[in-house]
């Protein structure tokens, strides 16, 4: 695969206006989700939801690809056509999340590392011949009394860094998410400091394994204060610091970065990105791969009744694609 059509994709993902619908919820999380609002947890109701995200009409005017999960990549519409052919066929790039999750990281308490790599390649061929033109991989790190520690970040970064080299070479855009997590009382000063080195060792990683930048999309975490801190950042704050330590980290030649929503209101994560965006021009598109601030609503809605409310749900799911597509070109709160 040429890095030229990997250059291609990874624009394509962050087109002006638009960006990416996160729907990869491993079976356990997404089940977490349905019982919040009441869903029975079973194959046909992940279908079926999935089915409702992915036909929401017109969706392709802000939407430039979905990340699936591997039993949904394997799913179809209701007529039969498999979800990654549908989303094809309709101007939606069909992406894969390939990383199965973090364990605890032997000898550092409170930290994690991602699992995934043992036989990924042969997967990536999979998915490539399922559709699939890009991959996502999440690590995650935990921000607390000492952590997260060199060790975290190094075994995490090399994770990531080995998953894109592979992505590469099954011609799939690797995109890589070192996410920050916003648990914890921590201040916006050290999350700008652990994000700093996170994504420092993250491009240092990427270096070593000979992944090409031009064909890569990082998918970063906003800083923020943490969830307990007690401390409300505004938008500008949150926006100006996102900013400067992606400006101090992130090298150029990168077609694009989108930002996870991460537990931040939906009204939030598209206001902090509507920000950055009327602060640019910046070296990069700033875009979005929200799972959560873009399905919320949607899936209180549709809970409340699985046969009737489809077309409702879609209203919802098609106005939070349009809010976060306005926020891309900044005119969100215009
Ligand atoms: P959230 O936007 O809910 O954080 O999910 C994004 C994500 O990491 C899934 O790809």
């Amino acid at each position: 695969m040429s890095i030229e059509t990997l250059a291609e994709t990874a624009r394509a993902m962050v087109a002006a206006g638009k960006g990416i619908l996160a729907i990869d919820e491993s079976t356990s999380t997404l089940a977490r989700r349905f019982e919040g609002v009441g869903i029975a947890n079973n194959e046909g109701n992940r279908r079926a939801y999935r089915e409702l995200l992915l036909t929401t009409p017109r969706l392709d005017q802000y939407i430039s690809g979905a990340i699936l999960y591997d039993e949904t990549i394997r799913q179809s519409t209701r007529e039969g056509v498999p979800f990654a052919r549908f989303m094809a066929d309709n101007g939606i790039l069909p992406g894969i999340k390939v990383d199965k999750g973090t364990q605890p990281l032997a000898g550092c308490p409170g930290e994690v590392v991602t699992e995934g790599l043992d036989g990924l390649r042969p997967r990536l061929e999979e998915y490539y011949k399922l559709g699939a033109r890009f991959a996502k991989w999440r690590a995650v790190i935990h921000i607390g009394d000492d952590i997260p520690s060199g060790t975290c970040i190094e075994a995490n970064s090399h994770a990531l860094a080995r998953f894109a080299a592979l992505c590469q070479e099954q011609g799939l855009v690797p995109m890589v998410e070192p996410e920050v997590l916003m648990d914890g009382a921590h201040d916006i000063e050290t999350s700008y400091e652990v994000h700093e080195v996170v994504l420092r060792s993250l491009f240092d990683a990427l270096y070593q394994h000979n992944v090409a930048l031009e064909g890569t999309i990082l998918k970063a975490s906003m800083v923020l204060p943490g969830k307990d801190s007690g401390e409300a950042a505004s938008v500008e704050e949150v926006a100006e610091a996102t900013l400067m330590c992606l400006k101090s980290t992130v090298p150029a030649i990168l077609p694009g970065i989108v930002f996870l929503s991460g537990g931040q209101d939906d009204e939030a994560a598209t206001a902090h990105l509507d920000a950055m965006n009327r602060m640019g021009p910046h070296p990069w598109p700033l875009s979005f791969s929200y799972g959560r601030a873009m399905q919320s609503a949607a899936m209180k809605i549709w809970s409340q009744d699985l046969a009737g409310n489809v077309g409702k749900a879609q209203e919802t799911v098609f106005a939070r694609a349009r809010d976060n597509g306005l926020a891309v070109r900044g005119k969100w709160g215009a």
